[in-house]
This record gives structure tokens, C-alpha cells and sequence, in this order.
């Protein structure tokens, strides 16, 4: 890889299907940068079946390998520092990472979560959207901070949620959404075209370089 060229690992433990997104941009869009690797937690999360279609290396570190936390975010380290990334994805990885791990990759660590943020942090946004019987529901791309889904919000997308509205039909409204605005997000974070000021980030247009 010519280090010209920037360098995106995304972390995984289910369906890829963000991840298939931004794979997708990436080819189509001509990113100056490219997916060096997927790394899920789970030997059997079907987003690595993704990774392999779309040619991108695919690892898997579980947790039982390791003894302690600890242990295993620094094997996780180890496999992600190999790439020497400019963006490490969060992509429906469903760990909590500790604060050590987060300050390393402090400003290049992504997440997207599903719910308009700081509603509904944590799991089982859809099923507390809909009990709380709140109108519009949504996703949220942030820079990951050591507080849980409290990090920058780089950017969000509302969907209205419909009186007949179950968890699934919820989640896939969101999940729309989610393949449109975590692209865009993770290309401007690679490009450099994200200024960060305490919580509010400004994301500059394509053209904006570093
Ligand atoms: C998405 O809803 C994302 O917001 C959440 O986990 C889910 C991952 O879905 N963090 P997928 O594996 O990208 O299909």
C-alpha cells in the first residue's frame, strides 16, 4: 500500500451491513483512501462473508482468547496498528472499549449508533423509541470519546416513526439512513475534513483537503 494513500480498519461482530456500505462508497467514490482490514470479535459474524466479497481482509480476535480486557484490547491493538489507520471504524462492534484503547485512536475512532444522540444511548434503541412513543427516531455518527455514546456528533439523520411501527420496521428505517450519513462521515474523517471543537464538529466539503 503506498502510504499516500490513506488506510481504514473497521471493527465488526454482526451483519456488515455498514460496513458493506462504506465499502461500496469507497469503490465507487475513488476514495483517497481504501479498507485495509475487518476485524470482528465474533468468528461467526456474518459481516466477515462481506469483507471476503468485497476483497478485504478479514480477522477475527475473540474475546475468550485473551484473560482480561485489557488483554484483549491490546491484541486488538496490535491488529489494528499493523495498517497504521487514519479512521478505525466502528461498525456494530459490540464491545464497550476501555478508555486506554479509545485515547490511542483519540480523533480517528468512529462510531455510528441508532438513535437521534443523547436519546437513547446504549442498547435497544428501537424498543425504547417506541415505548417512550417519541415521533421522530434516528441515527447518529460520533467520534468516540471513553463515555459511552457521548463522544462529538459528527452527524445524524431523523426518520419518522409510523403508528404501526414494529422494532424490525423501526430499525430498518434507521438502518437506511445509517448507509447514507456513515460513508460520508468516515470519508471526511480519512480526508481530513473534520474540525472538531469540543462537542460540534463542522465537516468540510469533499473538495476541503488537510
Ligand atoms: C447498526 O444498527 C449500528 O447502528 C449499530 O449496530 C448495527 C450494526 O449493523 N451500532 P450492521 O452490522 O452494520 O448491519
Amino acid at each position: 500500500m503506498s502510504k499516500s494513500q490513506g488506510s481504514i480498519v473497521v471493527l465488526i461482530s454482526g451483519a456488515g451491513s455498514n460496513l458493506h456500505a462504506i465499502a461500496q462508497a469507497c469503490a465507487e467514490q475513488r476514495w483517497s483512501a481504501r479498507i485495509a482490514a475487518v476485524i470482528s470479535n465474533r468468528a461467526d459474524a456474518p459481516g466477515l462473508g462481506v469483507a471476503a466479497a468485497h476483497g478485504i481482509p478479514g480477522l477475527v480476535l475473540e474475546a475468550a482468547e485473551r484473560p482480561t480486557r485489557e488483554a484483549y484490547e491490546q491484541g486488538l491493538m496490535r491488529l489494528i496498528d499493523a495498517h497504521a489507520p487514519d479512521a478505525v471504524v466502528l461498525a456494530g462492534f459490540m464491545r464497550v472499549l476501555g478508555a486506554g484503547f479509545v485515547e490511542h485512536y483519540s480523533g480517528r475512532l468512529i462510531n455510528v449508533h441508532p438513535s437521534l444522540l443523547p436519546a437513547f444511548a446504549g442498547l435497544h434503541t428501537h424498543r425504547r423509541a417506541l415505548e417512550a412513543g417519541v415521533k421522530w427516531h434516528g441515527a447518529t455518527v460520533h467520534l468516540v470519546t471513553p463515555e459511552v455514546d457521548a463522544g462529538p456528533i459528527v452527524d445524524q439523520a431523523v426518520v419518522p416513526v409510523l403508528d404501526d411501527d414494529t422494532e424490525a420496521s423501526l430499525r430498518a428505517r434507521v438502518l437506511e439512513q445509517e448507509h447514507r450519513i456513515y460513508p460520508a462521515a468516515v470519508r471526511a474523517l480519512v480526508e481530513g475534513r473534520l474540525r472538531v471543537q469540543g462537542q460540534r464538529v463542522r465537516m468540510l466539503p469533499p473538495e476541503a483537503s488537510r
